[in-house]
């Protein structure tokens, strides 16, 4: 190849990368797979391997190439990035609405257009253009002056290097660009456990974290963190401006700037509340996250007309959302201790509002936990709530730190029976190994109750704490021999309610055999795993007399959750309250009314995607008919029925000499 071809070439490349990238990063919608898009890349690398000299800046290989600084260069704005006021109510936002009306002498039952945008919560930039061509990047600083980093800037792929050309919007001559660099939620899972594994610490939340990967000073650090940008202003620019923010965002797009793709034109300020609410309901669901809305007049001439005061402009306003994380102070850890005997140590904190909703205390888990993140006595640290989803310490604030905090020790002893704990190697869990420990006791009968188990509406924690106390029960069996005047004794008990709680219980007897199963407590054994062993066995008492070896067999159940069963089941104790429980009367069946077939007392394996029925309701079918269902392929195995793309079992039993059946050679011979 000789030079001039090279260059033609390139330019070729450089212009068929940047297309490429424009579609993958700023409007989500590639053309071409990652490998063909590798070919290019390597292309494009090995013509300027072999011609050095026509490597040019804005070359798609120079996004990461830069070598790390001492120190940013400060730059100074052409026109300083201003911050927001605030509105937390409706009331501030209606206020708003009507002191731009009185500046604008506009009438008070008037419509002003605005523009209603997520607030996005990362790190503010300024991106400067030159004639189409990105020239250099910075933070946001005081305002007036931001640091330099436009190296870093270069790394996110949805930044373009060259801002593509458009007839209705002509690209000014200089553009100052605002925008916001955030990360998503997947990218920090990523960076955590990366940093967990390194012993480092996490970020404690997207905005850190962004930040953070953003102020390196060696850009390849930047380039290895996922970071994206959404662009929502301009600052000075020299050539045509806009009419509308409308109008301006649309130019964005159409010069290949990521723009966000819930901003929105309301008619009025009632636009903006429904804006506002919706946008409240999917904030959870966002990849990113935001911290309000922020809205703006749309004409920019009213903009102009509005002006600013002191750093912020009149003409918008932030709603902000309430927090989803705070600081605090841990007070106290206390330990609890749950059905399984695990002891679960609690956080008692200086109450904090989060999300809307006070938060005092919330679980550290186990020790590991603890000594993972380094959580102290006396230490202020993060807290978040995502969502409904229970309060989290995020991480203390080590700068916080007096020297006056507490480590935590896991007591060796069980604080509710001082019976004594124990924490198996490679377990993160301590528990109390003394069965009949009051907390445990407690644990196992509230489970019981639970409304996913046996649903005893009126009887929870409260109930059964005051029922153990009074020594009116001691396993869930005794809930069946409480009578009306037992209840009675309870605090805050009238007559109606004890007699409502009495029928309650007694309906609760004509349960499921999945829910009686999960009301058990057997460690492992969650709704789900209850309703495979319900599926299988039929019965209780089919279930009781399994062995490990043939449970380990059905298909979603492991070695480790079979051993956990027979443990159950062979425990005196635990015999001793199932048959109390089966003395009052609960004993709930599937209905099994076996009937004769070619399959009756043969093993067999479903394998594949079954085109009729789901895996778990054809093995059901199987059994009605006499056969014994197992999960895996072996010498006792009397017909495999494959689906489709079977894989692994098919070939075992090919190997094994098995029978196999197709799905419907299965159910043809079932109606015969
Ligand atoms: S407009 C003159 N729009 O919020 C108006 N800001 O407190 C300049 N932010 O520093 C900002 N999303 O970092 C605007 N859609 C959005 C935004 C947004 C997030 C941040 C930005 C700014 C801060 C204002």
């Amino acid at each position: 190849m000789n030079l001039q071809s090279a260059q033609k070439r390139l330019e070729e490349l450089k212009l068929e990368i940047n297309e490429h990238n424009y579609r993958y990063y700023v409007l989500n919608q590639p053309i071409i797979s990652d490998a063909q898009y590798d070919l290019l890349m390597r292309e494009l690398i090995d013509i300027e391997t072999s011609f050095p000299n026509l490597i040019t800046t804005d070359s798609p290989t120079q996004r990461v190439g830069a070598t790390p600084l001492t120190a940013f260069d400060t730059y100074s704005h052409r026109q300083p990035m201003l911050s927001l006021s605030n509105a937390v109510t409706i009331e501030e936002l209606s206020a708003f609405d009507q002191r731009i009306k009185r500046m604008l002498n506009k009438p008070i039952d008037s419509n002003i257009e605005y523009i209603a945008e997520l607030k996005i919560d990362g790190l503010a930039v300024s991106l400067t253009y030159i004639d189409g061509k990105f020239v250099s990047g910075a933070t946001r600083g005081d305002g007036a002056t931001g640091e330099d980093i436009t190296s870093n800037l270069k790394t996110i792929k949805s930044i373009p290097m060259i801002l593509r050309e458009n007839s209705q919007y002509p690209i000014p001559h200089l553009i100052e660009i605002r925008g916001e660099v955030f990360m998503t939620h997947d990218e920090l899972r990523r960076i955590n456990a990366e940093r967990i594994d390194k012993n480092e610490q996490t970020f404690a939340n997207l905005r850190n974290a962004a930040a953070g990967s953003l102020r390196q000073l060696d850009p390849t650090i930047t380039a290895s963190r996922k970071l994206d940008v959404f662009l929502y202003a301009s600052g000075y620019i020299d050539g045509e401006g806009f009419d509308t923010h409308l109008h301006m965002l649309d130019a964005f797009k159409s010069w290949g700037l990521k723009v966000n793709p819930r901003s929105q034109l309301c008619q009025n300020i009632g636009g903006v509340k429904v804006y506002i609410e919706s946008a409240g309901n999917v904030r959870n669901n966002l990849s990113y996250d935001i911290d309000g809305v922020v809205v703006k007049v749309n004409s920019i001439d009213m903009q102009e007309q509005l002006g600013y005061v002191a750093r912020s402009p009149r003409w918008a306003i932030a709603f902000k959302y309430p927090a989803m994380q705070e600081t605090t102070v841990i007070k106290d850890i206390i330990v609890q201790v749950g059905r399984t005997g695990a002891l679960t140590p609690v956080a008692i904190m200086e109450p904090v509002v989060v999300g809307g909703v006070t938060v005092s205390r919330a679980t550290l888990h186990n020790e590991d936990e603890i000594i993972r993140k380094d959580i102290c006595i006396g230490d202020t640290v993060v807290i978040q709530r995502a969502g409904d989803v229970i309060p989290e310490v995020v991480q203390p604030i080590l700068e916080k730190r007096t020297g006056q905090e507490i480590e935590f020790v896991m007591p060796d002893e069980c604080p509710v029976c001082s019976g004594a704990v124990e924490k198996p190697e490679g377990e993160a869990v301590t528990r109390c190994v003394n069965i009949a420990c009051p907390a445990q006791t407690l644990g196992r009968i509230i489970h019981f109750a639970s409304r996913n188990a046996m649903n005893i509406e009126g009887v929870g924690p409260a109930q059964i704490e005051q029922l153990i106390n009074r020594n009116l029960i001691h396993d869930p069996a005794d809930l069946y021999t409480l009578k009306i005047e037992d209840m009675l004794r309870l605090d805050r008990m009238g007559d109606k309610l004890a007699s409502n709680i009495i029928s309650a219980i007694n309906k609760s007897k004509n349960t499921t055999l999945p829910r009686l199963i999960y009301g058990l407590g057997i460690r492992h054994v969650g709704e789900h795993v209850a309703r495979i062993l319900a599926n299988h066995y039929g019965s209780l008492d089919a279930l009781m007399v399994s062995t490990e070896e043939e449970l380990s067999m059905i298909d979603g159940i492991g070695p480790i959750i079979a051993k956990s069963i027979k443990m159950f089941f062979e425990d005196e104790h635990n015999k001793h309250v199932i048959s109390k429980i089966k003395n009052a009367g609960i004993n709930p069946q599937l209905t099994v009314s076996v009937k004769e077939s070619p399959f009756t007392g043969k093993t067999v394996v479903f394998t594949g995607t079954l085109k009729s029925l789901t895996r778990e309701e054809a093995e059901a079918k199987a059994r009605l008919f006499g056969a014994k269902t197992a999960g895996s392929v072996s010498r006792n195995t009397d017909y495999v029925i494959a689906g489709e793309k079977a894989g692994s079992k098919l070939n075992k039993a090919r190997q094994l000499g098995v029978n196999v059946l197709t799905e419907d050679e299965f159910f043809n011979l079932l109606n015969e």
